[in-house]
């Protein structure tokens, strides 16, 4: 549905995209991961056409980007982009025509969006006296009004509380068993975890790690992970080097790299004779990644 080959986007010196690509398959949620500044709110513009790359080819189910394949796009911006005063209905009837829906489909097609969204209890308030994220819900239902075959969602959840934020992961998942393929972007490594059958990281303009969730944790190089905290790093060290086992420091905190599952007292016991203050053992998650893709840094 979505095709980018190596684009390209400056503006004046700085260049933002320096050949991006990435391709979304009919009913996949990619997932455009990458920190402030990466260039993700650019993808998006020029993928619905708001903004020309100066290079690449950018497709949108087969045909490049044109004020004609905006009817297969809906978006959903980073910030509220629907008529504070007019009402939920108000907006969806006025987005229905702009997209050249008459009646009675467009009235049809309002009332199964509200039904779907569950926003029959707020049909008739005006958007302004909504909280952030039944707004952001409220643009959701909007930018599918004229059923485009893509939803691109750039930060969905950005600026929202932790239950808005539950909520509307509740309400993508609705969508992708609906069938909608969804570009989102995010710079939350667990809203890309939840939602995303394909992530791709971004740094640098382009992307520098891509895949399943499952495909990416192949890139760290460890089965599990082992975070410790010691009295004595330099015998820590000593030891994991002894063993040939890899370390990082992921967010400051020293991390093993362990490259077969242990249990907690098989570890206590490999390290016999080390001062431990704390071990803990996690799963390989996107956040390890991330880090791994040198993403972390910008
Ligand atoms: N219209 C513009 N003119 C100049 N610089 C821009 C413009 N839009 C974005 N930028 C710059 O491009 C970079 C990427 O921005 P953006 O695509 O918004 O990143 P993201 O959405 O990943 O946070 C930033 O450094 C931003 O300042
Ligand atoms: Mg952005």
């Amino acid at each position: 549905m979505i095709e980018v080959r190596q684009c390209r986007k400056s503006f004046g010196e700085r260049l933002v995209l320096d050949g991006l690509q990435f391709a979304v398959e009919q009913g996949d949620t990619y997932g455009l991961l990458g920190p402030n500044g990466a260039g993700k709110t650019t993808a998006i513009n020029i993928l619905c056409n708001l903004l020309e790359a100066d290079d690449g080819t950018v497709l949108i189910n087969g045909s490049p980007v044109s004020e004609a394949t905006k009817f297969t796009v809906g978006v959903v911006p980073q910030e509220i982009s629907i008529y504070k005063d007019l009402t939920c209905r108000e907006n969806m009837l006025f987005f229905g025509k702009v997209y050249g829906l008459r009646d009675p489909e467009r009235t049809d097609r309002v009332n199964e969006l509200v039904r779907i969204f569950h926003l029959e209890e707020y049909a008739r308030t005006q958007v302004s006296k909504m909280s952030g994220g039944w707004q952001r819900r409220v643009n959701i239902a909007v930018a599918l009004v004229h059923s485009p075959g893509v939803l691109i969602l750039d930060e969905p959840t950005a600026g929202l509380d932790v239950e808005a934020r539950y909520e509307l992961w509740e309400l993508i998942a609705g969508l992708q068993s609906r069938g909608v393929t969804i570009l989102l972007t995010t710079h939350h490594l667990d809203e890309a975890e939840r939602l995303c059958s394909r992530i791709g990281i971004m740094r640098g303009g382009r992307i520098v790690a891509e895949g399943s969730l499952d495909e990416l944790r192949k890139l760290v190089p460890a089965r599990q992970l082992a975070v410790v905290e010691t009295g004595s790093e330099e015998t820590l060290l000593a030891r994991v080097s002894s063993l040939g086992w890899e370390h990082r420091r992921y967010g400051g905190r020293l991390t093993l790299l362990l490259p077969r599952e242990f249990s907690l007292r098989e570890i206590v016991e490999t390290l016999d004779g080390v001062p431990l203050t704390s071990i803990s053992l996690r799963e390989v998650g996107l956040e390890h990644v991330y880090m791994e893709a040198g993403a972390g840094m910008n």
